[in-house]
């Protein structure tokens, strides 16, 4: 899978983030994105994964996803923005629950992403003392895991 970015422009109010951004990421390809504090690496990250639009220019994806893997794009967020007052699972939850899923469905995700990162036994501790006690993975990889392809 490709994901293309083409001559993106985002703007808030008076100041103007990204002008004419382009770039293709290839297949397999791991990309860094550089620059000092404020020069919009975050918000060209937002763009590429779904999370703000662009004012104008356009982000695509070209080619399969790999077979049976996660979702073609998945974004982990910086601060991991967990919701302290859920469980484990209860986060990793998060962004099925505005899919149409049977909760069986939805419940084995969970269970299947917080297994791949050793994070099963605490599916129903709160996360944050959780993740203080055991410094264990944070589930924010684990959330991003459970978002796979429909087909
Ligand atoms: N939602 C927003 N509203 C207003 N200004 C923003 C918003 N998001 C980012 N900015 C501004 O856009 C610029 C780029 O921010 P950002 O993409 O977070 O940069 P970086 O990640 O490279 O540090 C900064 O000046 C920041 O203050
Ligand atoms: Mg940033």
């Amino acid at each position: 899978m490709e994901l293309v970015a083409q001559d993106l422009r985002r703007s808030y109010g008076p100041l103007t983030v990204l002008d004419g951004v382009s770039l293709r990421i290839g297949r397999g390809e791991i990309v860094a994105i550089l620059g000092p504090s404020g020069c919009g690496k975050s918000t060209l990250l937002r763009l590429l994964g779904g999370l703000e639009r662009p004012d104008s220019g356009r982000v695509l994806t070209a080619g399969e996803a790999p077979a049976g893997s996660l979702s073609p794009l998945a974004y982990v967020f910086q601060d991991f923005a967990l919701a302290p007052w859920r469980t484990v699972a209860g986060n990793v939850a998060l962004p099925l629950e505005h899919l149409a899923m049977p909760a069986d469905e939805r419940r084995a995700r969970v269970a299947d992403a917080l297994a791949r990162v050793g994070l099963d036994d605490f599916a129903a501790s709160l996360s944050a003392p959780a993740l203080r006690r055991h410094e264990a993975a944070p589930p924010s990889p684990a959330r991003s895991s459970s978002i796979r392809r429909s087909s």
